[in-house]
């Protein structure tokens, strides 16, 4: 048996990649979300486990005697006591703090590319204060900040081609002149990957951009070609995505969300003074190659 992993979020988009990937690479991991489901395949090595972010007790059991804790809880909407504050600052303080106190060896924050604690938008400013929070409690905690992410079965470009394709115009976030950097989610799990190998158990953060920075219009004209659609595209002010968003958010898969448009008024790339894939050996894949396996997918 390989050393002990318990990924949080291990059932998610990004944490079931994590799971793959530490696996490789020797690991054994303990899969913990609050509804565990069975996984794919038989590997005894892969063990789903119940654990609720919010309960000590149950963080306590779903870490006992591991060496290393990931991160990968997310949370887009604020629902009741659900909020951003509740989940993504005091719930990962009080993750870090369990592992601090088990004796972990390695922890690992998800945050996001723009996390900053002192941004006017609610979920930025949450992501920015969680990463404090735990390193206030664990300060050899490493930071995995990805831009955003894409793979087969991910929410954003499966969500621009199906509008691209439905609808006649096409509404852009603003001008369409944010940047973004969008990253494959398999080079996000592998640099956990390799991350939860390093020898050096030091604090580090790192940010997650793929090969390729666009505009949010070049990524939205990127796909329509690629679906062999034409489309005019119109600017719609932050200002109307902000009301339609708060209204959309309380409509079931939240069609868009206002912590969505809060990070589309930033630009959300990489900074060449803060490690990243290069730093690591991995060459991101470009977006293209997926894209064409979600376009071959009729809607
Ligand atoms: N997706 C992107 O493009 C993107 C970009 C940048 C950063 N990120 C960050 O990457 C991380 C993972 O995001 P994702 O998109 O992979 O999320 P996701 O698909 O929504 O998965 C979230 C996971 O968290 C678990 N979870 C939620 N609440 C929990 C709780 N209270 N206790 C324990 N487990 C809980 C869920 O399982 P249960 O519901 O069964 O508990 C699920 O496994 C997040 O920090 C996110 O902000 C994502």
């Amino acid at each position: 048996m390989g050393q002990v992993v318990t990924v949080f979020g291990g059932t998610g988009f990004l944490g079931r990649r994590v799971v793959r990937h530490l696996r490789d690479k020797g690991f054994s991991v303990r899969v913990a979300s609050r509804q565990p489901r069975a996984l794919s395949g038989h590997d005894p090595e892969i063990r789903p486990t119940a654990a609720d972010i919010r309960e000590r007790q149950s963080i306590a059991t779903a870490v006992e005697g591991a060496f290393g804790v990931v991160n990968a809880v997310s949370l887009y909407v604020e629902r009741g006591t659900d909020t951003f504050q509740a989940v993504h600052v005091a719930a990962a303080e009080r993750l870090a703090e369990e592992a601090r106190k088990a004796g972990i060896e390695r922890f690992i924050q998800v945050s996001g590319i723009g996390a900053d604690a002192a941004s006017s938008s609610p979920y930025i400013r949450a992501r920015g204060q969680g990463e404090q929070a735990v390193h206030a409690v664990f300060a050899s905690a490493c930071v995995v900040r990805p831009a955003v992410m894409f793979g087969p079965d991910d929410a954003f470009l499966n969500t621009l081609a199906q509008l691209l394709r439905r609808l006649p115009i096409y509404p852009l976030f603003g001008r369409g002149t944010t940047r973004l950097q969008p990253a494959d989610v398999e080079d996000v799990g592998e640099m956990i990957g390799k991350l939860m190998q390093r020898t050096a158990a030091e604090a580090i953060t790192v940010e997650c951009g793929g090969p390729r920075v666009y505009t949010y219009e070049e990524l939205v004209r990127t796909i329509a070609r690629a679906a062999n659609v034409d489309r005019t595209l119109v600017s719609v002010p932050f200002a109307a995505w902000h009301a339609l968003a708060r209204v959309a958010e309380v409509l079931p898969g939240a069609p868009v969300t206002r912590n969505q448009v809060e990070l589309m008024e930033i630009d959300t790339v990489a900074s060449a003074d803060v490690p990243g894939f290069a730093d690591f050996g991995i060459s991101p894949r470009p977006l293209e190659e997926v894209l064409q396996s979600i376009l071959q997918v009729p809607t």
